[in-house]
């Protein structure tokens, strides 16, 4: 396996025809362990040319995600644990937390079977059109504090979608990430508290983007996908990175940012809260992240969590 993962990251940095000689001097395997190697990286998806005297290269359809591609993108020196296909990348992280796996961790998925969203619902994701993975950080932070990490994780991946595409996302409270009207990435923040010292263990983050899924579920309301070229290990590294940044940082400090993304401030919504429908207006963000709204008559509350739509003008 080890041989398998070294050829990848050869294959990834090339832009030519690497030959598999140098491959097998370079690591010090037989040609015969090379053509193993390739052909095993042929049955992950990975599309690779082989041309007599030259050698290997990945060809147009490498964007496939993998342990590998994703580490090479990485900041932190964090594990990687790739499935391409599981019932639910956040399901995998508890089951990993409860038999005792430490340190900050990775889930990736090219498919889920069983993918879950916000307020029991579920998350349509498809193979290989999208990315769903989900990130395990130790905020050893109060409750309170930790309600944050939800609106840190959409700043995110907006800032990842910033830097890698032209794409301007925007927010809708609390974190759903839309793009053009279109809702293309829903987040999952699930928290393992220890109730005897007062603080959170783990939080488990769950991220799921649609980038090319065409059809959705009719039940799947407002979906769409980025549609542009993005290299998904870079995508799924690069919003990691800055999860991993802002978590080890000041929490505060990417709320301006959020402000900025939001798209309902000044607009009419609609909560529910205790099975009731409510109307208001959206009026400001709160420094944890609370959304503040006005009631017709007047009166001021701050939302701490739930969900709103936006009502047509
Ligand atoms: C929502 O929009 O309601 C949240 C969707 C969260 C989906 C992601 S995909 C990766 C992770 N695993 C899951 O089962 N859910 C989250």
């Amino acid at each position: 396996m080890a041989l398998k993962n070294d050829l990848l990251n050869e294959l990834l940095k090339a832009d030519d025809y690497i030959s598999g000689e140098q491959i097998a001097s370079k690591f010090s395997k037989s040609r015969a362990a090379v053509w193993k190697a390739i052909n095993a990286l042929k049955k992950d998806g990975y599309q690779i040319d082989a041309v007599t005297n030259k050698g290997y290269r990945l060809v147009g359809g490498n964007n496939v995600l993998s342990e590998n591609g994703i580490k090479l993108f990485l900041k932190n020196d964090i594990d990687v644990i790739y499935h391409k296909s599981i019932d639910s990348t956040n399901n995998e992280c508890k089951r990993l937390l409860g038999n005792g796996r430490s340190g900050e961790f990775l889930v990736v998925a090219d498919e889920q079977l069983a993918g879950r969203g916000r307020q029991g619902k579920s998350f349509y994701s498809p193979a290989s059109t999208g990315v769903y993975f989900s990130i395990v950080i130790r905020p050893n932070l109060p409750l309170q504090n930790v309600v944050t990490t939800t609106t840190a994780a959409a700043v995110a991946v907006c800032k990842a979608l910033e830097s890698l595409t032209d794409i301007k996302p925007g927010i809708k409270w609390v974190n759903d990430v839309y793009v053009d009207g279109k809702k293309v990435c829903g987040i999952l923040t699930e928290a393992i508290t220890n109730f005897e010292e007062g603080v959170v263990e783990s939080v488990i983050i769950g991220i799921g983007m649609n980038i090319s899924t065409k059809e959705f579920p009719t039940d799947v309301e407002g979906a769409g996908s980025l549609n542009v070229n993005v290299d998904k290990n870079k995508l799924v590294a690069e919003i990691t990175n800055e999860m991993l940044n802002i978590a080890g940082g000041d929490y505060q400090s990417f709320i301006d940012y959020y402000r900025f993304h939001s798209l309902v401030i000044g607009q009419k919504i609609v909560y529910k809260q205790n099975g009731r429908n409510t109307e208001a207006t959206a009026i400001a963000i709160d420094e944890q992240g609370g959304l503040e709204v006005e009631h017709r008559n007047g009166e001021r509350v701050v939302l701490r969590s739930g969900e709103i739509s936006i009502r047509k003008a």
